[in-house]
């Protein structure tokens, strides 16, 4: 759609603060669309919004709420003309979500249910969820494709299943409604200014925010999770695509689900596997320097499995979508954001 015919619309985005949040707000505003951001900051740092202004020269609407908040969630529907959402909002920590799963349970599925039945109440039916690869479980083969039987092994990964359940029942029950389920592969890199990139609070469980961490010499070296899985080099394989080609993959779901009806799971991956000492020879590469890690045990109760990567085919049919940043990119752009961003 054109930039113009973009600026018709106001788009509410959950979780806008947030790593893939923040870099989808940079690429609507640069399309033309309006953006509310709605946000409780509790993973995030409020200057991200001054971030996401310096970078497109816009500044998105800010509403500091929590979504489970149901006043104040009206209110912001009451406040902007907002026609379609899309809802990354969640706790998303693996680990943490089996030490606390019933806050998990409470606090990913209430804040769904909560949006959804504001936008009912307004006849706004224009959804797009972020779901994950995790939904894929451990027993299908990969390449991963959407009518694969979905399941979890964590209450993290149920709650997307169980939103993904819920929100297909949904569009069952009334065929106004128009939802794109994203499945998103893993994410890497960082706006190429620097400005915004992935920070998690503590001490990072995932990748490549504790790769960002130990070449920033914040932490001493990288532990590898297991060298002994049946892969070409015994690391994991995992599908990496760039932050902003899963944010233009947003747009992408956007521009379809406003034009269509009916609900449709789509993978959002690069549709290549690479391993876990693939991204450290990259980075090495990327940031000019060696990147210090150590083989430990794999993670606890076998939670990862040997290899994760999409069949992009749907995406690229639906959407016309496809990635097109190589590791390398992501590496040398979260290499920029580590940098320049994070402090000893
Ligand atoms: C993880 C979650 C997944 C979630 C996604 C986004 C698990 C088991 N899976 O995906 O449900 O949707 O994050 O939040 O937590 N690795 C190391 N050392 C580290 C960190 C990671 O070797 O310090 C390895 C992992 O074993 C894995 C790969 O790097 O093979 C990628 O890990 P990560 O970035 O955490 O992503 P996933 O585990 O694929």
């Amino acid at each position: 759609m054109s930039t113009e015919s973009n600026a018709a619309h106001c788009v509410l985005v959950t979780g806008g603060a947030g790593y893939i949040g923040s870099h989808t707000c940079c690429q609507l505003l640069n399309a033309g669309y309006n953006a509310v951001i709605i946000d409780n900051f509790s993973n995030a740092d409020p200057s991200v919004v001054d971030a996401i202004e310096t970078i497109t020269g816009r500044r998105p609407a800010l509403v500091k709420a929590d979504l489970r908040d149901a006043q104040a969630v009206r209110a912001c529907f009451d406040q902007y003309p907002i026609d379609a959402v899309i809802h990354f909002a969640a706790l998303k920590a693996v680990g943490e979500s089996t030490a606390k799963p019933v806050e998990y349970y409470e606090h990913n599925l209430l804040c769904t249910s909560v949006l959804v039945k504001e936008m009912h109440s307004r006849n706004v039916k224009r959804l797009v969820y972020s779901s994950s690869a995790t939904v894929y479980g451990m027993t299908n083969p990969v390449p991963f494709r959407e009518d694969m039987p979905i399941s979890a092994i964590n209450p993290y990964g149920w709650t997307k299943v169980m939103a993904e359940h819920m929100l297909t029942d949904l569009a069952a029950s009334d065929l106004e409604w128009s939802i794109a389920l994203l499945r998103y592969f893993n994410p890497l890199g960082a706006h190429p200014s620097g400005l915004i990139g992935d920070d998690p609070n503590g001490v990072p469980a995932n990748l490549m925010p504790y790769v960002n961490k130990v070449a920033a010499g914040i932490l001493p070296d990288l532990p590898v999770f297991g060298d002994d899985y049946p892969t070409r080099d015994g690391t994991c394989i995992r599908d990496y695509l760039h932050v902003l080609d899963l944010a233009d993959g947003h747009l992408a779901a956007l521009d379809y689900i406003y034009k269509h009806t009916g609900i449709e799971a789509v993978n959002l991956g690069a549709g290549v596997g690479c391993s876990v000492l693939d991204v450290i020879h990259a980075y090495e590469r990327a940031s000019g320097q060696k990147i210090p890690y150590h083989i430990t045990a794999r993670r606890p109760n076998n939670a990862d499995s040997p290899e994760s990567y999409a069949d992009t085919t749907k995406a690229w049919r639906l959407y016309q979508w496809k990635a097109r940043r190589d590791l390398d990119e992501m590496c040398r752009d979260s290499w920029t954001f580590a940098r320049t961003r994070l402090t000893k």
